[in-house]
Formats: structure tokens, sequence, C-alpha cells
């Protein structure tokens, strides 16, 4: 991959400045990679515009590697537009620490490059606090690991081909991540970005027109709607796409992780029963990451009596297990593991614990 594009691609989810991918130091002191990255990262004019302080992270990171591979100071130098920039970084107030890791800021991701379109560049962008755990109540205001792993999947051409033309709703969305990709780049009918939460739904309604194709007449087939599990789902009239036979209908339902509690478990199983019995959902796609084995064992076996993982081992081989429970759900392990973390192409994050 070009090492500049999986750079800017990572400046711009704000992948902390350590786990950058720099390109080596030969590369880096050429004037036309120094031009590039000037143009592609810290031109003031560029949107998304990280936060400062994070801006001036990676920019110190930068010249302190330049700086180091300079082979004869007569020829090689650090380009003016970089050293201008880094004076006007330096020159800026800085926030507390506090204060910048409860300030949200647009995070543009890209999506891991497409073996068949290698050119092809798609982003989604959301407003959130990427080092935030909980804030206001809510863990919502952060994209998390599972769900950019179930991102990684679904924009895959296998996971595209189950969201396509489809009208899907995302459980517990946060900031909106999943049903943003699906909206702007899966060619989805429409999708519906849930949460109990109002101001993560303000959030997303926020986030959404960044998201539009510019040129585009069509209005993008997202929606953010309040829904608290084991409650009716709050509808509102600009959501009419979604009603068939005066029927609410959606096709596939998405969740990421949503399993972290084993108390909220029975509550999302209600749910999803619900989506199937009177919304005529046909699927669920959930991305769970196991830091609990007991947490996770508690929603499997929560799913019911015809409960079915397919594990698909590098030989081939399949293993079937069996449990019991009222639901009766078919549960399907989809096999698509998370590429490590140093190979990712986008959507970048941390493997060290399983998805
Ligand atoms: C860990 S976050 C995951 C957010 C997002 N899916 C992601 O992976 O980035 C869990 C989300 O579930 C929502 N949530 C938790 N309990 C809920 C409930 N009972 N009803 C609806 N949403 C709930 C939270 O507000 C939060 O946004």
């Amino acid at each position: 991959m070009d090492a500049i594009r999986k750079l800017v691609a990572q400046y711009f989810q704000l992948v902390d400045p350590p786990n950058l991918a720099l390109p080596p130091g030969h590369v880096l002191v050429r004037p036309e990679t120094q031009t590039a990255l000037y143009e592609r990262m810290f031109d003031e004019s560029l949107t998304p515009l990280p936060p400062t302080n994070y801006r001036a992270r990676v920019l110190k990171v930068i010249l302190a590697q330049i700086e180091a591979s300079i082979q004869n100071p007569d020829e090689d130098e650090i380009l003016d537009d970089l050293m201008t920039c880094w004076a006007n970084l330096i020159a800026q107030p800085k926030p507390s620490s506090l204060t910048s890791a409860q300030q949200l800021s647009h995070i543009k991701y890209t999506t891991p490059i497409n073996p068949s379109d290698a050119a092809l560049e798609r982003t989604v962008i959301t407003s959130e606090s990427r080092g935030l755990i909980l804030a206001g109540g809510t863990t919502g205001f952060r994209t998390w690991e599972a769900a950019l792993h179930l991102g990684s999947f679904l924009s895959s051409p296998s996971g595209e081909e189950l969201v396509r033309g489809k009208r899907v709703i995302e459980l517990g969305a946060g900031t909106g991540f999943l049903s943003l990709l699906c909206a702007r780049h899966l060619g989805v009918r429409g999708v519906i970005a849930s949460d109990r939460e109002i101001t993560l739904i303000e959030n997303m309604n926020r986030s959404a027109p960044l998201n539009r194709v510019a040129d585009s007449e069509k209005p993008m087939p997202f929606h953010a709607a309040l829904w608290e599990w084991g409650t009716p789902l709050e509808w509102t009239d600009d959501m009419q796409d979604f009603v068939e036979n005066d029927h609410i209908s959606f096709d596939i339902a998405l969740g990421a992780d949503l399993i972290y509690d084993t108390d909220i478990v029975p509550l999302l199983l209600s749910t999803v029963r619900d989506l199937f019995e009177n919304y005529r959902v046909q699927h669920f796609i959930i991305a769970a990451t196991i830091r609990n084995e007991d947490t996770f064992k508690t929603f499997l076996s929560g799913c019911g009596k015809q409960y079915i993982v397919t594990r698909f081992s590098l030989k081939g081989q399949e293993e079937v297990l069996t449990a019991t429970d009222t639901h009766q759900f078919a549960v399907e392990r989809i096999a698509f593991e998370s590429t490590p973390s140093d190979q990712q192409t986008g959507f970048f994050h941390a493997t060290n614990i399983p998805i």
C-alpha cells in the first residue's frame, strides 16, 4: 500500500502518534514526500481538520524523523510549509488533557483497501472523542473496535452483498459509524441508526450531512431514532420508506459492541426477538469484543435451542456447537477475522482482544 495514503488515513482517524505507520526516513526526507504530507495532512484548508494538539503531536514525530534522516545538510532540508505549520501549532493555547479527552471532533474513517478496486477511497465522518470511554452515562461517544471490525466486513464484497438494497436498522449505534457507512457507501435502501440516548441521536444527526455526496440530489437514506431496548421504537414521519403494508419492516439488523454487561443481555435478546417477530427482520449481524468469555457465553446461550456456531478452521473443517434456551435463534459465525493491526489498510483498530 502507498505509505503516504496509509499514514493520511490513520491521521484523519486520529490514530495515536506512536502507532502511526511513518514512511521510512529516506522517503520522508524527499521534498516530494514532504510536500505531499503538507498538502494532504497539514494544510489548514483541509477538512475535517484534526484537533490542534493532535496535529502538533503528529507533526512533531514527523519532523523528528525527518531531522534524524538528514544525511547531507546542504541538500536535505525540512519543507518551509511544514516548519511554518509547526510554528503556528505550537503558538496555539494548549487545552488541558481532560478538556481534550472530552471534546468531540470530526473523525474521518477510511475503508480498508478493496482488492478489486485499490484506487477506491471511501470515507465516513463521525463526531466523537476517540479516547472517551464513558461520558454523560453512555459509552456511545466513540466508535468501538467491534464497529470498525464489522465495518471492515460490511465494506468487503461479501459484506456489501448482504446489505445492498436492504432496509437496515442498527441497535445501540453510538456515533452512527456503521449506519453512516451503509447509507453513504453500501447502497442500502434505508438505514435507521437507533440508540437510547437523545444526545447521541442529536450527534448522529449533526454528522449525517458531513457524509452527503457533494453533488447528489438524492437525500442520504439515513435516519437516527431513539430506541431503548424493551420499549417501542420512536417512530417519526420521515421514516415512511420502512413502512410496507402498514407494517414497519426491516431486512437486516446490525449491532456492534452491545454485549459488555450480562445485565443487559436479556433486554438485548428480547429486542432482537421483537425485530424478528414484529419488524420482519431476516438477519441480525452482530460484532462483539470478547472482553469477558462469560458475558459473551450468556449472550450465546440466551440465543436458544437452535444455536449453531459454524467455525471454519484453516483446514476448512467445520465445528458445530449447540446450546439450549427459549429464543431459538439460529446463530452462525461469519468467517471474517480481523486483519492484524500492522497490516490494516483502513478502519484501523486494535486486535489484541478478540472480536
Ligand atoms: C459500547 S457502545 C457501542 C456503540 C457502537 N455500536 C460502537 O460499536 O461503536 C454501546 C451503545 O449501546 C447503547 N445502549 C446501551 N444500552 C442500551 C439500551 N438498553 N437500549 C438502547 N441502546 C443501548 C449505548 O447508548 C451505546 O451507544
